[in-house]
C-alpha cells in the first residue's frame, strides 16, 4: 500500500497502484468517483480492462508497462488513453506513472474535467470583463440620459410658457375695444417679463443641441458595445490599435474623468490581427487601473507607435506606483491591493491572457510614489493598411 494512505486518498486526481503484471492493487476515491466504480470492482483487475486507446480498443499490458515512467511526460500524445467508465462511457485521460519497487503508481488525469475547468475559467474571465464593461457602460449611458431627460423637462416647461403666450396673443383677435386691447397687451407684457419668455426662446436651440450631443454620445457607447459583442470569436480581424484605444477610453471614461487628464500621442500604426472586443477589454482594464492608482488628480499618457514588428502602446500614469514586492504578482488571478468591492484582482490576469492569445507581450515599470508604465506589444502579421489616428487631441465627446 502507499506510503501515506491519507495522501493517496486525498489527492483529487484519479490514482491507482498496479503490480508488476499491471493488476490494480488500489484506486483512490477520486479514481472511483471519476470513473464510477466501487473499489471491489477494480481491485485485482488488470488495468487494461479499463484503459483503452482513443479508438476504444484495448491496450496490451506490454504497452502500459513500457510507457514512459515520468510524472511529467515529454510527449503527452503518447500517453493519452480513454478509460472505460462504469456504464460504458469513455473518458479521455492522460496517463503518467512512476515505478515504486515492484509496483507502479499511475495517475490518470481526467482531461474532461480539465477541459471543463478551463472553459469555466474562460467564462469567468469573460463574465468579469463583461460585468466591468456593463457597469462602466451603465454609468456612461446614465449620465447623458440623465441630462437629456432634465433638458427635455426644461424644454417642455419653456414651450408650455411660450405656447400660453402665443394663445394670449391669438386671443387679441377677439378684443372688443381699444381699451380692452391695451389692457390685454399690458397683461401679456407682464406675463412675458415674469415668465422670462425672451430667455426661454433663446435657450431652446442650445438645449436641443445639447440633447442631440447626449444622444450621439449614447449612440457612440452603444456602437462600442456592439463592436465588443460582435465577432467575439474572430481573433483574426484587422484592427487599428488607435481605434481600440478610443473605444476603451469611451467605455472607461466614467472611471477616468474625475481622476486624470488623458494625453494621447497616437502615432501612425499598421493594423494588427485580433479581436477588437477583447483588446478593448485589455485597455479598459489598464486605463481603469491607472485611474484607480491616482490618489487625487493626475495624468494618463497613452502613446502608440510602430516598433519593429510590433505595434507598441505605452500607458503611463502618475499614480501611486507598484511596490517592488507586488511587481511579480500583479498578473496573478485574484491578486489585488484594493478593498473588497473595488478590486477582484482579475483585471491584469485577463489582460495577460488576452495578450497571450494575440501573440502579444506586456511589461511593466513602476516607481512607488511616481507612477507606472505598462508597455503592450502586439505583433504586426503581414499587415497592410496604415492607420492614422482620427485626431491627436482627445476626442470632443471625451471632453464633456
Ligand atoms: N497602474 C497601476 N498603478 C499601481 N498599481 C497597479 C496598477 N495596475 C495594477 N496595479 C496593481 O496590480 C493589482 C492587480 O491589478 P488587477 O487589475 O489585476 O486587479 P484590481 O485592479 O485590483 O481588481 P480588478 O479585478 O477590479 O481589476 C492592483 O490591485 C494594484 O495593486
Ligand atoms: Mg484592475
Amino acid at each position: 500500500m502507499p506510503a501515506s494512505d491519507d495522501l493517496f486518498n486525498l489527492i483529487p486526481e484519479p490514482i491507482h497502484y498496479e503490480d508488476a503484471r499491471g493488476r490494480i492493487l488500489a484506486a483512490n476515491p477520486a479514481w472511483l468517483e471519476a470513473f464510477g466504480y466501487e473499489a471491489a470492482d477494480v481491485v485485482g483487475q488488470p488495468a487494461t480492462k479499463y484503459l483503452l486507446v482513443s479508438s476504444g480498443t484495448s491496450v496490451s499490458a506490454a504497452v502500459l508497462l513500457e510507457a514512459p515512467q515520468s510524472l511529467i511526460p515529454s510527449d503527452e500524445e503518447g500517453e493519452r488513453f480513454t478509460v472505460l467508465c462504469h456504464g460504458g462511457n469513455h473518458k479521455p485521460v492522460l496517463r503518467r506513472c512512476i515505478i515504486e519497487g515492484d509496483r507502479r503508481l499511475v495517475i490518470l488525469r481526467d482531461l474532461m474535467a480539465e477541459i471543463h475547468r478551463s472553459r469555466l475559467t474562460a467564462q469567468q474571465e469573460r463574465l468579469a470583463s463583461v460585468g466591468m464593461l456593463a457597469a462602466g457602460i451603465a454609468h456612461e449611458i446614465n449620465n447623458p440620459i440623465g441630462f437629456i431627460s432634465s433638458m427635455l423637462n426644461t424644454i417642455e416647461r419653456y414651450s408650455k410658457r411660450i405656447g400660453e403666450m402665443l394663445s394670449g396673443y391669438r386671443a387679441l383677435d377677439s378684443v372688443e375695444s381699444i381699451d380692452d386691447l391695451g389692457a390685454k397687451l399690458d397683461k401679456l407684457d407682464g406675463q412675458w417679463q415674469a415668465q422670462n419668455i425672451e430667455f426661454a426662446i433663446s435657450s431652446i436651440p442650445d438645449l436641443l443641441s445639447r440633447c442631440k450631443e447626449g444622444a450621439s454620445r449614447v449612440k457612440h457607447i452603444v456602437d462600442d458595445l456592439r463592436s465588443f459583442a460582435r465577432n467575439d470569436d474572430d481573433i483574426d480581424a484587422l484592427i487599428s490599435v488607435n481605434d481600440v484605444i478610443e473605444s476603451s477610453l469611451n467605455i472607461g471614461w466614467n472611471e477616468i474623468k474625475y481622476k486624470a487628464e488623458v494625453e494621447k500621442e497616437l502615432g501612425v500604426t499598421p493594423e494588427i490581427h485580433g479581436n477588437k472586443g477583447r483588446l478593448v477589454s485589455v485597455f479598459v482594464n489598464l486605463f481603469v487601473n491607472a485611474a484607480q492608482a491616482i490618489p487625487e488628480k493626475g495624468t494618463i499618457t497613452i502613446r502608440t507607435e510602430t516598433s519593429g514588428r510590433w505595434v507598441k502602446t505605452t500607458v503611463t500614469d502618475t499614480g501611486c506606483g507598484i511596490a517592488p514586492e507586488h511587481r511579480a504578482k500583479i498578473f496573478d488571478p485574484f491578486f489585488t491591493t484594493k478593498p473588497v468591492g473595488i478590486g477582484t484582482g482579475l483585471g491584469l490576469n485577463l489582460v495577460y491572457n488576452i495578450l497571450q492569445q494575440h501573440g502579444g507581450e506586456i511589461t511593466v515599470e513602476s516607481e512607488v510614489g511616481k507612477g507606472t508604465t505598462f508597455v503592450i506589444k502586439l505583433p504586426i502579421r503581414g499587415a497592410t493598411t496604415v492607420h492614422a489616428p482620427e485626431s491627436l487631441a482627445p476626442s470632443p465627446e471625451l471632453l464633456e
